[in-house]
């Protein structure tokens, strides 16, 4: 193919396919300030000497730094690291602000909360097209066992490692039936909660609609029923009774349903053993597993809720005096 008749859209997007890390590169220029770029053209390139590369672009606000720049540092981002990365690949922006830096070689700056950092001195700047192609020698490392940032296609991604444990999936229909392995997962989840129900006398009823109240208290009967149908259980008038009688609800003169002071307390109680039980449940998971398991449960709710009735749908559910978003302000842990 003759390249002057590449489209540079496929070319990036060819490009793109190449799943990298990401980085944040940061020196100190003669001006005396911090500069820095987010960048995935990172490298390793000798082990004996340490050498790295990476590659910037010539109309990078930053490029006048790094061609005077004795020395760099280059950051390996981790999984929790998006936005950093997105600030720093940001014009304009304060990059710096409000980060704790630490000073290395010639003064460059330092960020923290990555999973590797190399300190370089530049011993070589190559043409590269548009780009500069900088070889640095590591001076000095640090590696934090962190999981790290994925760029792929143009979007972050999440690092699954292809693990045995994946490829032990049973192909047993009953215990691998996808409803099988969700209603497990959430009656195991229950059980602490459970318990804490049973000490006060209520059942799976009564959480329910403490659950739907916690999103949001001055509902009416009707609207209760509406929505714990998702559940696929019915309730009446007289399922409030147990909850208002051990003074958890009021019903006021317009049949509205609040929580008490002591409903209210005992909500936050439950949503701090809802909290323990997914952190106990994600301790088998690395940070990467958690978030891939709730993104691929979010597109099964996607694909299985086209055809439900308006009033399941998720906004219906929340309401701004949400006991979950207070208490979550609050940081609540079961007592
Ligand atoms: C994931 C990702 C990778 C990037 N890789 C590079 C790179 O290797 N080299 C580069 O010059 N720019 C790269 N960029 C773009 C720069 O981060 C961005 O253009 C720059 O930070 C803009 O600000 P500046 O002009 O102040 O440098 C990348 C951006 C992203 C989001």
């Amino acid at each position: 193919m003759n390249t002057s008749n590449f489209d540079p859209k496929q070319f990036r997007q060819a490009l793109g396919s190449f799943t990298t890390g990401v980085t944040i590169v940061t020196t100190r220029g003669e001006d005396g300030q911090d500069y820095g770029l987010t960048a995935n053209s990172f490298n390793s390139v000798s082990l004996e000497p340490p050498m790295v590369l990476w590659s910037l672009s010539k109309t990078s606000s930053s490029a006048p730094a790094f061609m005077t720049a004795e020395h760099f540092a280059v950051h390996i981002l981790a999984a929790d690291q998006e936005s950093l990365s997105n600030r720093f690949a940001k014009r304009g922006e304060d990059k710096f602000a409000a980060l704790p830096i630490q000073r290395g070689p010639g003064d460059i700056p330092l960020l923290e909360g990555c999973s590797a950092r190399f300190q370089c001195r530049t011993t070589y700047r190559y043409e590269g097209g548009d780009h500069i192609i900088f070889v640095g020698e590591v001076v000095a490392f640090d590696s934090f066992d962190k999981s790290p940032l994925v760029f792929h296609s143009g979007g972050y991604g999440l690092l699954l490692k292809k693990n045995s444990d994946l490829a032990d999936v049973s192909s047993n229909f009953g215990d691998d039936w996808l409803g099988f392995l969700l209603g497990r997962t959430y009656y195991q989840l229950l059980m602490p909660i459970r318990e804490r129900l049973k000490e006060h006398g209520l059942r799976d009823i009564d959480y329910e609609l403490l659950t739907i109240l916690s999103m949001g208290d001055g509902r009416t009967l009707a609207d209760l029923q509406h929505l714990v149908a998702i559940t696929g259980q019915e309730v009446a008038a007289k399922d409030l009774q147990p909850l208002v009688e051990r003074g958890l609800l009021v019903i006021d003169q317009d049949r509205r349903v609040h929580f008490t002071e002591q409903g209210r307390r005992f909500a936050i109680e439950l949503l701090a053993f809802a909290k323990a039980a997914e952190t106990s449940a994600e301790q088998g998971l690395n940070f990467e597993e958690a978030q891939l398991l709730k993104m691929l449960l979010k597109r099964v709710i996607r694909s299985t809720g086209s055809e439900l009735p308006a009033y399941w749908r998720k906004e219906n559910f929340w309401r701004e005096n949400s006991v979950w978003t207070q208490a979550l302000c609050q940081d609540a842990t079961p007592g």
